[in-house]
């Protein structure tokens, strides 16, 4: 096992190329299944959870050819309807070819997901979509089996205790794609990443529209057909090097980005004194004289993201005064403050609420990562504390940032890797 050691103070400053949104390419390569013929994901991010979703498209009935930032998807002429445990288990995003193997094989066998660090986590809005489209479904051993000869359009309300869900919208639109009728999905989830997967489905031949607002509407299609398609970037992985940025005090510039997906984030930034500029897919970031406190609330989108909320709680760490975040989408998704706190923060949690007080410096400790972005916000804390801090169980962060410590290392982070003893 490898572990990240950073010495903290340098202030960022360069240019950092943005890779392919991994929550965009999860749905995207699902829907392969949907056709027989080939298809070419573009700006594809290599990471593990894409990995994982080859494999598991692999054995489902597809052969992957990986190229540079691209994959070709094609038929192995034997395709399967039961998406095993093994693979499901270790990655919740899996879950997304439900919807796909039920509109294209009539029958699918998926391995329940089970928990996670960051919360319950449940699916019972998937459940409840495929039901509605008229699927009969059992639970038996873990696995969700679900079977229908032919998928009926209809109106559903799709909203949850935390409000629309991104993969239950996914899952439910590409159920969808072959049913008789039009099917009506509200809330349906707004998140960039949903709309890129009903672009994609779009330029395969499905009839989607409204994606992007709280109603989507598909109309069924009898076919779908292979496409080459460039995933939209990652607006996490891009707000996560604005963040680290933001807390060395340093000036660096995003390719490849957008951020117009970004513009609460802007928002919230500005007040903290962090200046944002924007020209052809390119963003400038530009720092404070003092981080100024400011408190977020995490809504579905486009409110502020929960996969940002660790990295912002690490930025606020060390503004001068008070500041209060609150986790509306994953209200126990706060591990990360045990750790933060272990690096000198000030940081108490009272229920699904953190109240930071800043501290002037951080100072470097051996941490823990625990989910994806609390490893991100460790390290965003790291380059900015004084001294060593040494990450360790950075497999968290592999699921899901392409070349992290690499891309940190090219903007003048001191950050190496070392094999753990
Ligand atoms: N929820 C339910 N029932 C369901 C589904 C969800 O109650 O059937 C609840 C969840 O427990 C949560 C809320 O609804 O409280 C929203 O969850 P959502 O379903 O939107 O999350 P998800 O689709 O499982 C995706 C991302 C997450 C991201 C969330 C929220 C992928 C592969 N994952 O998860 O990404 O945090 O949306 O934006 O797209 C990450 O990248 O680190 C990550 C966790």
């Amino acid at each position: 096992m490898e572990k990240l050691v950073i010495e903290g103070g340098a202030k960022l400053k360069g240019d950092v190329y943005i890779s392919g949104a991994k929550n965009a390419a999860l749905p995207i390569m699902a829907a392969t299944l949907l056709t027989d013929e080939e298809c070419v994901i573009n700006n594809f991010p290599m990471m593990r959870d894409t990995v994982t979703m080859a494999k598991l498209l692999e054995s489902l009935g597809k052969k992957i050819k990986y190229g540079k930032n691209k994959i070709t998807v094609t038929s192995n002429g034997k395709p399967s309807h039961v998406a095993s445990y093994e693979l499901v288990s270790t990655m919740r995003g899996s879950f997304c070819v439900l919807g796909p193997l039920l509109a294209k094989l009539k029958k699918a066998t998926v391995s329940l997901p089970g928990g996670c660090v960051i919360g319950v986590r449940p699916v019972d809005l998937h459940i409840k979509g495929i039901k509605a489209l008229g699927a009969k479904v059992e639970i038996e051993n873990g696995y969700v089996i679900a079977t229908a000869n032919k998928l009926k359009a209809t109106h559903m309300y799709l909203g949850g205790v935390f409000g629309s869900s991104v993969l239950a919208t996914a899952n439910i639109m590409m159920a969808a794609v072959f049913a008789d009728g039009e099917t009506i999905i509200e809330p349906a989830a707004c998140e960039p990443e949903v709309t890129d997967l009903a672009n994609f489905l779009n330029k395969m031949g499905a009839k989607i529209k409204g994606q992007g607002s709280p109603r989507v509407s598909i109309t069924g299609v009898k076919k779908l057909k292979g496409v080459t398609y460039s995933i939209i970037p990652d607006r996490i992985e891009a707000g996560t090097y604005i963040l680290a940025a933001a807390i060395t005090k340093g000036t660096i510039t995003l390719h490849n980005a957008n951020l117009e997906h970004l513009m609460v984030l802007v928002d919230k930034l500005k007040e903290v004194g962090v200046n944002l500029e924007s020209k052809n897919n390119k963003i400038k970031v530009s720092p404070a004289k003092e981080i100024k406190p400011v408190s977020i609330t995490t809504y579905p989108y486009p409110g502020f993201p929960t996969d940002l909320q660790a990295q912002f709680m690490a930025l606020m760490a060390l503004a001068e005064g008070v500041s209060i975040i609150t986790d509306k989408v994953y209200p126990d998704r706060f591990i990360h403050i045990a750790e933060l706190d272990r690096m000198g923060a000030n940081i108490r949690r009272e229920g699904s609420i953190a109240i930071i007080e800043g501290v002037k410096e951080l100072r470097g400790a051996a941490v823990m990562a625990s989910d994806l972005r609390a490893s991100a916000a460790l390290i965003v804390a790291g380059l900015a504390a004084r001294g060593k801090t040494e990450v360790h169980r950075i497999y968290h962060l592999e699921r899901g940032y392409v070349d992290f410590d690499g891309k940190l290392r090219s903007l003048g982070a001191k950050i190496s890797r070392v094999q753990e003893k």
